[in-house]
């Protein structure tokens, strides 16, 4: 048997040192003990955006980024997509099991529990400006909740990070419409505990005079299906916001409304809002070998292509490209599905692509469908935000138990000015 360890020459002092390999990684503070000096601190390993850097041991998603594979738990996404609700993946990736038939109601009571808001969240939410970004609505108004419950202060305890967890995966979808209802001017709708967590959400979005709201159980399906494939996705950039964020011991609200902040940019959930917007731009399939042409100088990315981890199709568009035929015959087809398509295939025949193995991802077609439902592109990363919430409590609640994690503190190579002799102000050129 070949030793699990690897052996490193420090050319500075020609010794030696051998260092222990596990679940192929070593541990970079192994590192610190190879010193040019007595006086040196130890060699630090350099990893801007930890690129190659495995940050925690994890149990809850894996992803093969070669052989384009995603489990949650041990479960393959297909089979959970296929046969579980969104609901019950959120309780496999929360507490690590697939729930029985009594923990499964136990679980949607405590949840649908805590789909309202206090009135006083809903003033706050009043505050915002018609036209502000419902991602920005989302951001502000999870951070706000951690005053309006300041037991969550408490993360050491279980109960409470079970309670602040109930609520957050509860009350998201409940801001998340009233974000939405708020920048068309229209009244708040109550949660509706008789319908699926999906159909309330539908409900809270679309309601409008009707005595009772019926969802389309075709796209109720859909979307449960969408937040399953958005519930957990290992280290991305916002599950390693929400861990930093956690190490300092700060309350999940913050911890979660970090985390949605680092979801709001255009290279994480805001990809699939980018997606649409460029496919508006391209317009007509005779435009797009003038898109390909700018991405391949380097001018620009195409949105919703291309994935750290990812090296293959990713499962998750796979899917996604299939929900959207079953959306299409309820709602008509979204004509920017064609342009999608043409332009994944072009751009899966040439060699710019194909060389750096950039295939589509979660957001290309995502937000097809969505607009397909009529929501409005500023909500798409919202839509991400709430699928992806359990996968941040689940992260949260490893690294919080975790007895190697500390406070996040990543080292840094100084490369600044070196001691500087100090000017007064009239004396500066
Ligand atoms: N379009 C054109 N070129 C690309 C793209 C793209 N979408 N993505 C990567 N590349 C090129 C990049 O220019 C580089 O080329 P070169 O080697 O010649 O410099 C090479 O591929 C490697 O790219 P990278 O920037 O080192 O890759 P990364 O792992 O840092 O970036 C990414 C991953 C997702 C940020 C990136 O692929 C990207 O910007 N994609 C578009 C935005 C997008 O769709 N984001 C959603 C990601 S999936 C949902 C989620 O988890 O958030």
């Amino acid at each position: 048997m070949p030793k699990e360890t690897l052996t490193i020459t420090d050319n500075r002092s020609g010794r030696q040192y051998e260092i222990a390999i596990d679940h192929g990684a070593i541990r970079a503070t192994d590192l610190s003990q190879i010193k040019a000096s007595p006086e040196d601190g130890g060699i630090v390993s350099y990893d801007p955006a930890l690129v190659n850097t495995a940050s925690c041991r994890s149990h809850v998603s894996f992803i093969d980024g070669d052989a384009g594979i995603l489990r949650y738990r041990g479960y393959p996404i297909e089979e959970l997509a296929e046969r579980s609700s969104y609901l019950e993946v959120a309780y496999l990736i929360v507490k690590g099991e697939l729930p029985t038939t009594t923990h499964f109601s136990m679980w949607q009571h405590n949840i649908k529990m805590h789909t309202m808001l206090h009135e006083n969240v809903k003033r706050f939410i009043d505050g915002f400006r018609y036209d502000a970004h419902p991602m920005g609505i989302l951001v502000g108004t999870v951070g706000a909740l951690s005053t309006f419950y300041p037991d969550a202060k408490h993360v050491v305890a279980l109960e409470s990070r079970r309670m602040q967890t109930r609520r957050l995966i509860g009350k998201i979808p409940t801001i998340a419409a009233y974000a939405y209802r708020h920048s068309l001017g229209l009244p708040y709708v109550h949660p509706d505990n008789e319908f699926s967590y999906t159909g309330n959400y539908l409900s809270m979005l679309f309601r409008m005079t009707e005595a009772k709201y019926r969802p389309d159980p075709v796209l109720e399906h859909a979307l449960d299906i969408l937040f399953i494939l958005h519930a957990d996705h290992e280290q991305n950039c916002s599950s390693t916001a929400a861990r930093v964020v956690g190490s300092s011991q700060a309350d999940p609200y913050s911890v979660v409304a970090a985390a949605a902040a680092a979801l709001s940019g255009p290279l994480h959930g805001g990809a699939n809002e980018a997606v649409i917007r460029m496919l508006r731009e391209i317009g007509s399939v005779d435009q797009i070998p003038g898109l390909i042409k700018q991405v391949k100088a380097g001018e620009r990315r195409l949105m919703g292509f291309g994935h750290r981890v990812y090296k293959n199709y990713d499962p998750r568009a796979r899917i996604i490209k299939r929900i959207a035929e079953q959306v299409f015959e309820v709602t008509g087809k979204n004509p920017l599905i064609d342009i999608a398509i043409e332009l994944e295939r072009i751009a899966l025949q040439d060699d710019y692509f194909v060389s750096r193995k950039l295939y589509p991802n979660v957001d290309f077609y995502s937000g097809i469908i969505y607009e397909a439902m009529h929501l409005p592109v500023a909500m798409f990363p919202v839509l991400f935000a709430i699928g992806r919430t359990p996968g941040w409590l689940a992260q949260w609640q490893e690294m919080l138990l975790d007895k190697e994690q500390k406070i996040a503190r990543p080292r840094q190579l100084y490369i600044g000015a070196p001691v500087r002799d100090y000017l007064p102000i009239e004396k500066r050129t």
